[in-house]
């Protein structure tokens, strides 16, 4: 028995990935094509040129990725794609693409949410995992709050007004010249230095509000920047790095915990981009054992973009027997 087998596939942003994923949780093969060198000299993603990129790497990473799991397209259970949120040019590749392997080898398609996507990366590690459940969902263009209360079923209880974390954290990486992606960047500059040089602002918005706001906090940086240069004074990378990745932990682990509260649900997954940085997860798992609640992350290569996470809520849809019609297209502007 071959098992059950989804080939996931990915292109919403700036990696081609592909991945096949046997009964939900064995990954049978993990292909990733990342575009982070190209898009590195602009400091951030070029669309045009990502969805040029895609197309060039699309089948090669397909067929390396099912090559690899040593399946036949005619042995998968189901193909399952991004369809958005996204770049709708990256998108539309994904989309494409699997419309025409599915389409020829005769299998059913599968329309996966990105930010969905990201949450079952928990999953693919964490297949006990019971409900109701808490996501802190934190990427480069999502900052969410998510009340799960079974496969498919969720609730949004708070989310972003401005910047994303990730989309706060590169643009502060770019100001201080630490190239793209950011996150990594900063945690690494961090790590030599000071998180109480400078106290960056924390904006908690309304009493009880779960929405975050990370734009105020990314202003602070570049006006301290500023300021001091006028001065001549020449302020340390690390200990901007480290103030500001403090700050951004420190709001997103003080919103999770007003949501356990708020909600008495204290298993909180972590998924996303932002959730691979270890001082989040360090801060959040010890705050939620204290309060004998638990934290659930994937390992961080299934935490930023990856086909094995699209294959993993892929497998939850082909249970539910959710599939896509051929008409399926690519919804840039997605949501859960
Ligand atoms: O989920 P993802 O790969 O792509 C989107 O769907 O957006 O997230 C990318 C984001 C970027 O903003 C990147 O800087 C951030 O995740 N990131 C991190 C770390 N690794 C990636 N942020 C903080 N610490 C990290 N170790
Ligand atoms: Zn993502």
């Amino acid at each position: 028995d071959a098992g059950l087998l989804i080939l996931g596939i990915e292109t919403s942003c700036d990696e081609t990935a592909a991945a096949v994923l046997k009964n939900g949780t064995e990954l049978l093969s993990h292909v990733i094509s990342s575009q982070i060198t190209t898009h590195q000299k602009y400091g951030g993603v070029v669309p045009e040129i990502a969805s040029r990129e895609h197309l060039l790497h699309f089948q090669q990473v397909v067929e390396k990725a099912m090559a690899g799991a040593k399946v036949d397209y005619g042995d998968l259970a189901a193909i399952a794609v991004t369809y958005g949120p996204g770049l709708v040019g990256s998108l539309l590749v994904g989309v494409a693409g699997a419309k025409a392997i599915a389409y020829a080898a005769g299998v059913p398609l599968i329309g996966v949410n990105h930010l969905e996507a990201h949450i079952y990366a928990n999953f693919l590690v964490h297949p006990h995992l019971v409900f109701p459940c808490l996501a802190l969902l934190v990427s480069g263009g999502h900052t969410h709050l998510i009340l799960l209360r079974g496969h498919g079923d969720y609730e949004v209880l708070g989310r972003t007004r401005d910047d994303a974390a990730g989309e706060a954290l590169d643009k502060v990486a770019r100001t201080l010249g630490l190239g793209y992606p950011g996150g990594p960047q900063v945690q690494k500059a961090a790590a030599a230095g000071n998180a109480a040089a400078f106290d960056f602002p924390r904006a908690m918005l309304e009493p009880g509000s779960l929405d975050f706001s990370f734009s105020g906090m990314k202003s602070a940086v570049l006006n301290a920047l500023n300021t001091a240069r006028m001065k001549g004074i020449n302020l340390g990378v690390p200990d901007l790095a480290a103030s500001f990745q403090q700050a951004v932990v420190d709001v997103l682990v003080r919103k999770t915990l007003l949501a356990v509260e708020q909600t008495g649900v204290t298993h909180v997954l972590l998924a996303g981009g932002v959730a691979a940085n270890d001082l989040l997860r360090k801060t959040l798992t010890q705050e939620l054992k204290e309060r004998e609640g638990r934290l659930f992350f994937p390992p961080p290569h299934l935490c930023t973009d990856n086909g094995a996470m699209v294959a993993s809520a892929g497998y939850h849809r082909y249970l539910a027997r959710d599939f896509a019609p051929w008409t399926l297209n690519a919804v840039p502007g997605l949501n859960l």
